[in-house]
């Protein structure tokens, strides 16, 4: 059966736009199962629909973490969803709620991590006057664009964007390029494991090895 992957994502939603036409196109072997935003009226949500895909909103305003995302979870199983691609969700996912995805959440951050984590990070890098900037897919952990990476892409800082157009050319010329290809790794990843699973644990405990010849030292 082919994966079954959901979007998380809080707004504008193109990075998700980018990833449901990969979708479409058949470039991604697996299932999207669901886009999700924990903002009602959130643009992302009109086009995931209007591309055809399931949609849900849990809304997060007013609640706490866990109320959230316990109701994030059962609209996440309801769709039998197995991945999670971040695409701009405003939220950090807590422990318990990674633990129930482990090693199975990737998000995209617009900055070469570890350099500029955080907010506001492709306007940073303009302020920072950096010469070469891009964008990371990384797998997501405990902390805030600290998980380990999966791809990512540059470009050359023209030096006459500014900071929202040096944002703008992230956005356009390197994240939507890199998702769509780092979520394919990520599936051909899955599918060898599948195929070649690693020996399985030894259950019963090893002999003790024989004491090397001369006895004991
Ligand atoms: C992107 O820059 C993404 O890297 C960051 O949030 C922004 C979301 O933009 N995590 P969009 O909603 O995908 O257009």
């Amino acid at each position: 059966m082919r994966p079954r992957l959901g979007i998380l994502a809080s707004g504008r939603g193109s990075n998700a736009e980018a990833l449901m036409d990969a979708f479409t196109r058949g470039d991604l072997p697996a299932e999207l199962a669901v886009v999700v935003s924990n903002r009602a009226g959130a643009p992302v949500l009109d086009k995931a629909a209007a591309r055809g895909f399931p949609t849900a909103c849990v809304p997060s305003a007013g609640k706490d973490r866990a109320r959230h995302e316990r109701e994030l979870l059962g609209v996440l199983e309801g769709h039998g969803v197995q991945h999670l691609l971040l695409a701009g969700y405003m939220r950090v996912l807590s422990p318990q709620f990674l633990a129930t995805f482990p090693g199975k959440v990737l998000n995209i951050h617009p900055a070469l991590l570890p350099d500029f984590p955080g907010l506001r990070a492709a306007e940073r890098q303009w302020e920072a006057g950096v010469k070469v900037a891009g964008a990371t897919v990384h797998l997501v952990d405990e902390g805030v664009d600290t998980g380990p990476p999966l791809l990512m892409g540059s470009l050359e800082v023209r030096g006459d964007e500014g900071p929202e157009g040096l944002a703008m050319r992230i956005l356009h010329e390197v994240e939507h390029v890199i998702y769509p290809r780092a979520v394919r790794l990520f599936l051909d990843r899955l599918a060898r494991a599948a195929q070649h699973p690693s020996p399985a644990t030894p259950t019963t405990p090893l002999a003790p090895t024989a004491p090397a010849a001369g006895g004991e030292r």
